[in-house]
């Protein structure tokens, strides 16, 4: 199972599921829009080829995504796990790519979508704070729940919640990467 890994920002995601051992996923590449991300240091360190798609230099969504579909049909890609990658996926690549699109979000979806979500739920006064991974689908933060992790925030400052909300992602973004396409036998 070929996987290219989306990414714009730091990586750290990225980072974990590229370090986990599988069996039959692999992190083929990484995508950024983003040259100047974090994330491309992270591919050079861990060996993992990685491709700029600078989205000013196309004349929009469309141009900018079918030149990515064109990358990720040459290198035979089955599956492409989202981490931190900025931009809404589009029908171009969504049509391209049914259920086989995860994205991993900082909160208890369907609880504060978008942007700055551990800040927002923190602020909001929840009690219990966590992290979601679900499939792609064209409205944002919104298909198909496939996990989620917890915990009581309890005297814990917002620092400390977000250090804590990155160990999970860093520990269930990669289980859920075995456990959908990692199985022996598995064929798409
Ligand atoms: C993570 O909190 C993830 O849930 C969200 O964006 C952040 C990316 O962090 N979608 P990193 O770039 O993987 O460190």
């Amino acid at each position: 199972m070929r996987i290219a890994v989306f990414a714009s920002g730091n990586g750290s995601n990225f980072e974990a599921v590229a370090r986990q051992r599988y069996r039959r996923a692999q992190i083929v590449l990484l995508i950024t829009d983003n040259e100047n991300a974090y994330c491309v240091e992270r591919s050079k360190k861990l060996n993992i080829p990685y491709y700029i798609f600078p989205y000013d230099k196309y004349s929009g969504k469309s141009e900018y995504e079918k030149d990515i579909l064109l990358l990720l049909t040459k290198e035979k890609i089955d599956v492409i796990v989202l981490a931190g990658y900025m931009r809404i996926v589009s029908p171009i690549i969504l049509n391209a790519y049914p259920k086989r699109i995860l994205n991993i979000h900082p909160s208890l979806l369907p609880a504060f979508k978008g942007m700055n979500a551990i800040r927002e739920a923190y602020n909001y006064g929840v009690k219990i704070i966590g992290i979601t991974v679900h499939y792609v689908s064209p409205a944002v933060d919104a298909g198909e729940i496939i996990a989620q992790d917890a915990f009581r925030i309890g005297r814990r400052t917002l620092p400390e919640v977000e250090a804590r909300i990155h160990r999970l992602e860093h520990r269930l973004y990669p289980r859920v990467i075995k456990r959908l396409f990692d199985k022996q036998g598995d064929r798409l």
